[in-house]
């Protein structure tokens, strides 16, 4: 049942602010995070020396995303790879190697064999699983429920902004296990990461300025997504969030990759989508703006809120609300799920199952 919406990824977007909530609120106690289905003491967190994050698709994204959070917080080196590519390279597992596997359906055949590959060589594996009793769920050592609710359309939204949640509460809690982030710090994350619902709501009740922009794209053959850092993660979403649904062609780059091959495909009314939510990041990404717009190209960019500087060189820019760099991507994804989505409508395409894919990709 659509609960009176048009689509289920509609009602499934409209679901975030209360799938990311019933994430966090089980984790945390008076200011603490406590995460007891991680199953692991302290001082085995602190021996922890590398961390696999092994998933497909939006899943993998949200690791590409984690890897920046666990690296900046918990000083850990993370290697994030997808399921397919992972279970065939023969990866070195080490003694205090952790693989974290990411899905929600929790029965995507090559994360599970990635799983089975990983358990086979002595590692441990903790599942971040939507599905409660999945093959995934049962069969890694430790299993971190996301309580996104059951997803029905293949477009993953609610999904996903749950598996970055619980990936920033285990990055939180192995950077304080590890003496990096004093209770006051915690705190203050905490208290952004609580903050995040009613910001997702924010950004979900603009969402006919969004269709209005849609409108306008809908003839688009081409759309390019560019970020630095966690914005590249972003941009990898809000390519793929594009292209499944709406079926145009689009590619998220690295910016700084731009000028080493893809700036050949800009020109007149191309669409570029740039995503600026990394203060220290701004001022480069902003050069690459300017670069595609000397080459013609239409720029949307989508920045926090306060830094109007976008706004002298992109042609049209989304605000987020103030968040801790960090956890940026929960709130910059919003616009971007919109976009892909109203494109699809706009083209009369059926949004919730779009053409080749299947929900839950059992076979390799
Ligand atoms: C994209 C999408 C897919 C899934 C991928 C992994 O919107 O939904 O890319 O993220 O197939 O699926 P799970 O998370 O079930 O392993």
């Amino acid at each position: 049942e659509k609960g009176g919406y048009a689509h289920f990824m509609l009602k499934e977007m409209h679901e975030q602010p209360k799938a990311v909530a019933d994430t966090l609120n089980p984790r945390l106690r008076d200011g603490e995070i406590v995460i007891e289905e991680l199953g692991m003491s302290d001082d085995e967190i602190r021996q922890i020396q590398k961390i696999y994050i092994v998933a497909c698709g939006s899943a993998y994204h949200t690791g590409v995303t984690a890897k920046y959070v666990f690296e900046g917080l918990a000083r850990i080196p993370v290697e994030v790879d997808l399921a397919s590519e992972f279970r065939y390279r023969n990866p070195i597992f080490g003694e205090n190697t952790l693989v974290i596997v990411v899905s929600q359906s929790g029965e995507t055949a090559d994360s599970l064999a990635a799983l089975r590959e990983a358990k086979a060589n002595g590692v441990r594996v903790l599942g971040i699983v939507n599905v409660v009793g999945s093959s995934i769920a049962r069969e890694a050592d430790n299993v971190m429920y996301t309580w996104a609710g059951p997803e029905i359309a293949v477009a993953t939204t609610k999904a996903y902004s749950t598996q970055l949640t619980a990936q920033y509460l285990l990055a939180l809690k192995f950077a304080q296990a590890r003496g990096l982030l004093n209770a006051e710090e915690i705190a203050c994350m905490v208290s952004d990461l609580k903050r995040l619902p009613e910001q997702i709501s924010l950004l979900l009740s603009h969402k006919e300025n969004v269709q209005k922009f849609a409108n306008r794209y809908l003839a688009a053959e081409h759309v390019f997504f560019i970020g630095r850092g966690i914005d590249y993660a972003i941009s990898l979403e809000g390519s793929l969030k594009l292209k499944e649904i709406s079926y145009i062609h689009s590619e998220a780059y690295a910016a700084g990759e731009l000028k080493h091959g893809t700036i050949s495909l800009i020109e007149d009314g191309r669409l570029v989508v740039a995503v600026l939510t990394q203060p220290s990041l701004y001022r480069k990404t902003i050069s690459n703006i300017v670069e595609v717009k000397s080459r013609g190209a239409f720029v949307m960019a989508v920045t926090n809120v306060g830094n109007t500087e976008v706004e002298k060189v992109a042609d049209y820019v989304i605000y987020i609300p103030e968040t801790n760099p960090y956890f940026a991507n929960s709130l910059a994804v919003i616009p971007l799920q919109l976009f892909g989505y109203y494109v699809s409508i706009g083209k009369g395409l059926d949004v919730d199952k779009p053409r080749n894919l299947a929900k839950s990709v059992t076979v390799e």
